[in-house]
């Protein structure tokens, strides 16, 4: 594990949350996860760069390797969501973009389709949020998102992060065409605002 001074986030980790599980990736995560990126790839297909052509159980294998490196070495860290009753794996967040220096990190998410729309997303990032601001005591926690992906950047809003602005055609979508990204922020004295 990388010696970073402050921050130390350990391999493995769960957090518990009401209704979910959030894991750091492991090899037996590869088949659940193939089959729930396989179910959901019409509506990941359209927003993440990764999702351009359905997976195999080998590829999601090699995937999930390269994530544990990644979380290993603190420089992006992979969280696979579970069902607490069920066991099953809900989707998939974390900090795909972790700057030690600051310290801050950013947020990604996807939620499987057979469970949209029950606030698992939400849940996943309020529980990541409040790990970032009071275990790791990060300074800020960013979430981007395409401006045309509304369901993306109302679960940010429903948090309560501030949207900082929207950087016009910083950067091309999944199609090629040049994307306007909508930039939101959480800082902890805001976020200690919320949670009174
Ligand atoms: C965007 C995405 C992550 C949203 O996940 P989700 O789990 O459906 O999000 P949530 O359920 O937390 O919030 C979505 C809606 O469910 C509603 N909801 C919340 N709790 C609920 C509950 N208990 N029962 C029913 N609905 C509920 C919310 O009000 C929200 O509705 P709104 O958008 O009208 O406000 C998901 O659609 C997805 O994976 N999309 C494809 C990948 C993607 O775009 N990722 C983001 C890239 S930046």
């Amino acid at each position: 594990m990388a010696d970073n001074g402050d921050i130390l986030i350990p391999y493995p980790l769960e957090i518990l949350t009401d209704r979910l599980a959030l894991r750091s990736p492991a090899f037996s995560h590869a088949e659940p996860l193939c089959e729930a990126v396989v179910e959901s790839f019409s509506e990941l297909h359209p927003w993440m760069p990764w999702a351009q052509e359905e997976p195999s159980v080998e590829k999601t294998a090699e995937n999930i390797r390269k994530a544990i490196d990644e979380f290993k070495a603190q420089t992006a860290i992979r969280i696979h969501v579970f069902d607490r009753k069920t066991g099953q794996i809900v989707g998939s967040s974390g900090y795909p973009r972790v700057d030690l220096a600051v310290p801050n990190v950013e947020i990604g998410y996807w939620i499987r389709t057979s469970r949209t729309r029950r606030g698992i997303c939400r849940e996943t990032v309020r529980a990541l949020t409040r790990y970032a601001m009071e275990t790791l005591r990060v300074q800020r926690v960013e979430i981007r998102c395409d401006n045309d992906n509304e369901r993306s950047w109302r679960v940010a809003e429903r948090v309560g992060f501030t949207l900082e602005g929207i950087l016009r055609r910083n950067c091309l979508d999944c199609r090629g065409r040049p994307r306007n990204t909508r930039v939101y922020s959480m800082l902890p004295d805001e976020w200690a605002t919320k949670q009174q």
